[in-house]
């Protein structure tokens, strides 16, 4: 167990009651706001992928951009927003999933990623897994093979893990 773990498992603030009663919000704003803890976040992902021949890393809007783009550029990879969706000008395809109230969509530029390329998923949280799923199913109807998917906290009540189609799911906190 790495030492950084607790200075970043303690930036994350929890918010009671939002965004309705009953829900434990994980914030990572918090997290951003202290430089030491933000960067082993970093870090611990860039140690992990570096030299690992990803050729591209894809992060879910909104908060998958914030931790996606500086392990991209660590490790050498292109950075693909994948996005909610109208937001992207070009072609793109889509992918449907389903929240816990109706359902949502993430879209992908065609021509981000090239059949063959080794692709790793980034978001901040995973609950019901419902957002990586679709993150990965864009990326393989694209041809790319995705190696993993990484996330700084799992909600693994939420069983999310199980609906990522057998890949491996990395994560640095675990949140009960
Ligand atoms: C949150 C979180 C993950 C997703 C996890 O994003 O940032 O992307 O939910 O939930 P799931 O595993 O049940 O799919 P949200 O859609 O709230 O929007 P944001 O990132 O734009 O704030
Ligand atoms: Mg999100």
């Amino acid at each position: 167990n790495d030492p950084r773990l607790e200075g970043i498992a303690s930036a994350i603030r929890v918010v009671p009651n939002f965004p309705k009663p009953g829900i434990m919000f994980k914030d990572i704003t918090t997290l951003l706001l202290d430089p030491n803890a933000f960067k082993n976040t970093i870090d611990l992902f860039v140690e992990r992928y570096s030299g690992k021949g990803i050729d591209a890393v894809a992060g879910v809007e909104a908060r998958g951009f914030i931790f996606g783009p500086p392990i991209a550029l660590a490790i050498g990879a292109k950075f693909i927003p994948l996005r909610k969706p109208r937001k992207l000008p070009g072609e793109v395809i889509s992918e449907k999933y389903i929240l816990e109230y109706g359902s949502d969509c993430l879209e992908m530029h065609v021509g981000a990623v090239q059949p063959g390329e080794h692709a790793l998923v980034v978001d901040d949280l995973v609950a019901t897994g419902g957002t990586l799923c679709a993150a990965i199913n864009l990326l393989e109807r694209a041809g790319a093979q995705v190696v993993e998917c990484a996330c700084v906290i799992e909600l693994p009540e939420l069983k999310g893990r199980q609906k990522l189609n057998g890949k491996p799911l990395y994560v640095l906190i675990e949140s009960h």
